[in-house]
């Protein structure tokens, strides 16, 4: 249903549609960026970075970006989440979410880690965790910045 291999063109399309969700700085723009081209350069089974992508007619409507936590008990992370805004509450999110939990089971994750922040914008992205069934483990003040924290939600697979 979304594809799993990347495409060279797909780092930029990541890039153009990270930065059109609006909450995401420069510098995570551009580790969205660079996780796609490490993907690309070495393949999923030695950095680590599996993608799913939601193709629409003008570009990517969403994707996802998850991978096993090295040294932990067959936890998984989910790096990356987005959907283009003109997508949203469409249910769209949820399918990749979904889709990417499959995927992380099938590949023996058994726990999935989502990490977000505590800011105000990011409420739709904490709404849609517990509206996934991910329990809301903790929150971490000053994590990110002074006056932004890490919020860490987590699924048993
Ligand atoms: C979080 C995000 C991926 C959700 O994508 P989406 O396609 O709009 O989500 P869905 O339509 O599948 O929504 C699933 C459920 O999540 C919750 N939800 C999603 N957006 C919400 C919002 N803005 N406000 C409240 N609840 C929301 C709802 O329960 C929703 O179900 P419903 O529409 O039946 O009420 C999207 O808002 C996004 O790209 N945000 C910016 C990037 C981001 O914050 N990523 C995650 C943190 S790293």
């Amino acid at each position: 249903m979304f594809r799993a291999e990347p495409r060279p063109e797909d780092a930029e399309a990541i890039a153009s549609l990270v930065r059109k969700t609006g909450v995401f700085n420069d510098a995570e723009t551009a580790m969205a960026r660079d996780l796609a081209l490490e993907r690309l350069e070495r393949g999923a089974a030695a950095c680590g970075y599996h993608f799913l992508f939601a193709d629409g007619p003008a570009g990517l409507d969403g994707y996802v970006c998850f991978g096993p936590i090295p040294g932990t008990e067959a936890r998984f992370e989910l790096y990356w989440i987005a959907v283009d805004p003109a997508k949203r509450r469409s249910g769209l999110g949820r399918r990749l979410q979904l889709a990417a939990e499959l995927a992380a089971k099938e590949l023996g994750g058994s726990y999935l880690i989502a990490e977000t922040s505590t800011r105000s914008d990011y409420a739709p992205a904490r709404e849609f965790y517990h509206s996934l069934g991910y329990e809301h483990l903790a929150d971490v003040p000053k994590w990110h910045a002074d006056n932004d924290g890490l919020s860490v939600f987590g699924k048993r697979l």
